[in-house]
């Protein structure tokens, strides 16, 4: 059985939480004297709504669930780091089968946290025995990315759900790609799942990488935890004010989604014609991973032309790949261009 109690850290657990001056008065008033904050109206001298609820409804709408299933983050990068810092003492460990995003492992070595060792499968996906195989008592999360970085796949729903039914402790999927896929992904699975986070991003599909939005769907007591450990004011004014801005506007992340998809099978099919690709593998995100004869070689070739791609060559599984991300359709034809060219 999942016991989300046990799973705190303890000082987490009788943590008595930073109480913001925007936490102690709530409402409105007419003179504010209460944050230390510099009167003159810049708009932007006052601090932001610690807790985000204007963007967190207009979220929770889109994705029907409830605000309180939600954590705002600094990217998504923030809320993986609060997972390890809710969850994981010295001496824990974590599952996180390779080759995927990098962070999960940076986190838990910033964490001091040990990282077990295992593998996906050939084919990308999740391989659930070995997986649960790698557990044991001290393994507080597993991280699982749908679609995968850097390979671009979806990881088979039905593995990710025996992996939610059989691990009692936390299941984190990243599903940072979700968009570009025409999955629905496991945000309406939450009510089923009292160990499932879903992480999401307006980085991606969005556009809107520059302002750090990482979104944690999860159950209101998971997100009670984490809430209690993030820093105050983790969202910036001008971030809330985007991202409710840009998720008004749902057409154009849909028009992009589908361009971009459009845009992935013609490079795909164009990069299988190039005689020194070995490799284009099946992708349902906004990028390919793409084995290839000599890719260090190729990689310098191409920045030397002023393209960047990211060589993978050194990642588990990932032998001799690049890994190219879908671009407009004239950046696209001038990265097969020059390709063709070598
Ligand atoms: C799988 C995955 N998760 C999360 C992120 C980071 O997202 P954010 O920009 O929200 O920190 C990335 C970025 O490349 C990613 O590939």
């Amino acid at each position: 059985m999942f016991n989300l109690q046990q799973l705190i850290r303890e000082n987490v657990l009788n943590l008595k939480p930073y109480s913001s001056a925007r936490d102690e008065f709530k409402g409105q008033a007419s003179v504010y004297l209460d944050a230390n904050e510099n009167p003159y109206d810049t708009g932007l001298n006052r601090y932001p709504d610690p807790h985000q609820i204007e963007l967190k409804k207009k979220i929770a709408s889109i994705k029907k669930v409830s605000p309180e299933n939600i954590l705002l983050g600094n990217g998504s990068d923030e809320p993986i780091d609060l997972l390890f810092r809710a969850f994981c003492e010295m001496g824990d460990n974590v599952v996180i089968p390779q080759p995927t995003y990098g962070m999960y492992s940076v986190s838990a070595n910033i964490n001091n946290v040990t990282i077990m060792d295992v593998n996906l499968t050939t084919q990308f996906d999740v391989d659930v025995e070995q997986t649960l195989k790698a557990c044991n008592e001290n393994t507080k999360l597993i991280f699982l990315c749908s679609p995968n970085n850097p390979s671009g796949n979806l990881l088979s729903f039905n593995r990710i759900e025996q992996i939610l039914n059989q691990f009692n402790r936390l299941v984190i999927v990243d599903e940072a790609y979700i968009d570009f896929t025409d999955s629905e992904g496991f945000v309406p699975l939450l009510k089923h799942y009292p160990n499932l986070v879903v992480l999401q991003t307006l980085s991606k599909a969005w556009g809107l990488a520059a302002i750090r939005l990482g979104i944690c769907f999860a159950a209101k007591e998971i997100i009670e935890v984490l809430n209690k450990i993030k820093p105050p004011y983790n969202i910036s004014l001008l971030s809330q004010q985007v991202a409710l801005e840009a998720l008004s506007k749902e057409d154009q992340k849909n028009e992009w989604v589908k361009q971009l998809v459009a845009e992935r099978a013609w490079l795909k099919a164009e990069l299988a014609k190039i005689n020194r690709v070995i490799e284009v593998y099946p992708s349902d995100a906004n990028f390919l991973l793409v084995k290839i004869h000599d890719a260090a070689n190729v990689y310098q070739k191409l920045v030397d032309r002023g393209i960047i791609v990211r060589d993978r060559s050194r990642v588990t599984q990932c032998d001799n790949c690049l890994r190219i991300t879908v671009g407009t359709p004239t950046q696209n034809q001038i990265l097969i261009r020059e390709l063709s060219a070598l």
